[in-house]
């Protein structure tokens, strides 16, 4: 196969992993935006097995040995909590680092390209867009469960694989600096936008300012909360493995509730431009929130107090990041269109808006959850 980044040949990787058995063939896998993923089938000894491969995004994830150490050290981790439990199928339960022939988590083909494997979860699958409350609720449970496998995970510090990653304020200098620059003159026609940040300029140190004041506690957090992110038992719809493990670092709880809030209450697509359609599914949040809640034993009060804020922020600052690249031309979020960046913002924002018009109905769901 031949991709931008060089030829390959699928033998010539596997072969460098502990899969065992003969190589049958792969097929593109999935629909992440991220990394290049891969099904793979071997025949061992008669009986087909499956292994999913990734060529891991270099460009975003600049270090990929610090990610697959912080992704070896969680897997490990759980899989030892889930045996510790008495799950019976563990591997099931948690990605599990294939490691290559010479025990290394990943492997670095002659074109630079990095490779890794984990086993095949077979029997579930990830959905893009949520369908039902059940989904909503299963995912949210799944994400509280695997923070609370983590949550005595023993030091070091995992790698801080994108440094800042949830930074409000300094997201929020970014926007400032690109404003003041304004390189593609589009500072004029975002000016409502601008305006709409400024107003809650306040609110985005708010997390941080109080785990400097020790009331919140850093964690060890996905960083990517997505539905697609989380595979559900085909049978039961039940939550069975979080995968997508890149982003594990260090970082506030907080800031995987706000983004599940963020992703999964969404009523239209990222970019739609009929901003009419465009609302926080209170519908939606209640079951986050129960599912969320009934698994999250580690959660304080501080944090608890946080929760409906926290989606607010989270949404503010993704709406940010899309304002920051439109003004600077589009440079990091891929567009298919001119103006997609804007549009992108302007749902987010007016994400921020309907959340802000339902805080007090989605506090008094926490409250029942
Ligand atoms: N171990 C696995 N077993 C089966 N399917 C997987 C596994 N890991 C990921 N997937 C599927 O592949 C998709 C893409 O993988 P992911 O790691 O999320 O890549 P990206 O970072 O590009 O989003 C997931 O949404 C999921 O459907
Ligand atoms: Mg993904």
């Amino acid at each position: 196969m031949s991709s931008g980044a060089g030829t390959f040949k699928f033998q010539d990787v596997v072969k460098r992993f502990r899969a065992w058995g003969d190589f049958v063939g792969a097929v593109p896998y999935g629909s992440g935006h991220i990394n290049d993923t891969f099904k793979v089938t071997f025949n061992m000894a008669g009986a087909p097995v499956h292994y999913l491969l990734q060529r891991i995004n270099h460009t975003i994830f600049k270090d990929p040995l610090a990610v697959m150490d912080n992704i070896v050290r969680v897997t490990n981790h759980v899989r030892a909590r889930l045996t510790a439990e008495g799950v019976g199928d563990v591997t099931r339960h948690s990605l599990c680092v294939v490691f290559t022939r010479d025990a290394q988590p990943c492997h670095q083909d002659g074109d630079g390209n990095w490779w890794r494997m984990y086993l095949f979860v077979e029997g579930a699958k990830t959905y893009d867009t949520i369908q039902n409350e059940k989904q909503a609720f299963e995912a949210a449970r799944a994400y509280a469960r695997f923070q609370n496998l983590l949550a005595d995970l023993p030091a070091p510090r995992l790698h801080e694989t994108i440094p800042d990653f949830h930074n409000t304020p300094i997201r929020l200098k970014a926007l400032q600096s690109a404003i003041a620059t304004d390189g593609c003159n589009r500072a004029v026609e975002t000016r409502s936008e601008i305006a709409f940040v400024e107003r809650r300029a306040a609110q985005c140190g708010h997390l941080l300012e109080r785990h400097a004041k020790g009331e919140i506690p850093e964690r060890i957090t996905h960083n990517d909360t997505k539905l697609n992110n989380v595979m559900l038992d085909e049978a039961t719809g039940k939550g069975v493995c979080v995968v997508d493990l890149d982003t594990v670092m260090p970082g506030l709880a907080l800031y995987d509730f706000g983004d599940m809030v963020r992703s999964a209450t969404a009523a239209a697509p990222e970019d739609e431009r009929d901003l009419g359609k465009v609302r926080m599914r209170i519908e939606m949040f209640e079951p986050i929130a129960r599912g969320y809640l009934s698994e999250a034993r580690f959660i304080n009060p501080a944090e608890r107090e946080e929760l409906v804020f926290s989606g607010r922020l989270i949404t503010l600052m993704i709406g940010m990041r899309f304002l920051t690249d439109y003004l600077q031309g589009d440079v990091y979020f891929k567009t298919k269109r001119p103006g997609q960046n804007l549009d992108r913002c302007r749902v987010q924002f007016k994400m921020v808006e309907s959340m802000e018009a339902q805080a007090d109905a989605m506090e008094r769901i926490l409250a029942r959850a």
